[in-house]
């Protein structure tokens, strides 16, 4: 998502897409390593700053919320920021709890690796024993933290390079347990440059100011690889321009 940050060109439109066809390293010029702004104070208190103001994403957000099935006992959160999607996910299930189609008791992973979101997310949660915050980096493989019965993430995964996202995928994948879900509320890629520029005009950047950490996959991709991985009921739930709600499923045993 934006930010006032100088741009590069990574934002992972079809051309800059893994399906792209790839010159050979002696034609290639040097790659400049990924860029990823988020460790910086000052990028991530900038995103809270707006994060209500986000054009349409409650619209988004109520979807996943529907895709969480009501028994779901583990969540773990991917890129928490300040926990703001799993404590919308957390009352969602106290309410089916109250309602008496719950899990008793519900336990969840907040993983980020910004100190400022994850100062954020400990002071949300700092009287939710449920909650555990865990510093990780996204770039290296997940740690074993158990089974979950729903992975959620928003607005975070865009920042991988794509073949960590795939690989992020698959780990995901392996975490869930029979039945659980996949849902990534996410920042994809236009299919042309002016949609991208479109876009960003509606959420007030342009490709000058937009967040340079941001390496945007189309949607189709995505849906393809989480059939490959093994996901059923694969969709693109919602999308407003560049935002989307991805989701699969961990087939039932
Ligand atoms: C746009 S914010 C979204 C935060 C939150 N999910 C929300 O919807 O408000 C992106 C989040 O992804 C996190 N993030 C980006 N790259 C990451 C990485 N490599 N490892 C862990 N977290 C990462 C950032 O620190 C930030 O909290």
């Amino acid at each position: 998502m934006g930010t006032s940050e100088p741009a590069h060109p990574s934002h992972g439109h079809a051309s800059s897409s893994p399906t792209a066809a790839a010159s050979s390293a002696a034609e290639r010029p040097a790659e400049r390593p990924p860029v990823n702004l988020w460790t910086s104070n000052e990028h991530a208190q900038d995103y809270l700053g707006r994060a209500d103001s986000i054009l349409h994403r409650g619209e988004g957000e109520s979807v996943l919320l529907e895709l969480i099935p009501r028994t779901a006992g583990r969540i773990l959160d991917l890129g928490t920021g300040d926990g703001r999607l799993l404590a919308l996910v957390k009352t969602e299930l106290a309410r089916a709890e109250m309602a008496g189609n719950g899990h008793p008791q519900i336990e969840a992973v907040a993983i980020d690796f910004s100190p400022a979101m994850l100062e954020a997310a400990h002071k949300r949660f700092t009287h939710d024993s449920s909650v555990k915050v865990l510093a990780h980096n996204l770039d290296d493989a997940l740690p074993a933290i158990g089974k979950f019965d729903a992975v959620i993430s928003s607005f975070a995964i865009h920042h991988l390079v794509h073949e960590r996202k795939r690989a992020l995928y698959a780990e995901i994948y392996g975490l869930l347990s029979a039945g659980g879900v996949f849902c990534n509320l996410e920042h994809v890629a236009s299919p042309t440059e002016p949609l991208h520029e479109d876009f960003l005009h509606a959420i007030g950047y342009t490709v000058e100011t937009e967040d340079p950490s941001n390496k945007l996959l189309d949607v189709e991709t995505q849906l393809r690889w989480l059939r490959d991985i093994g996901f059923v009921d694969v969709d693109c739930h919602w999308k407003w321009r560049e935002l989307a709600l991805l989701a699969g499923v961990r087939a039932a045993a």
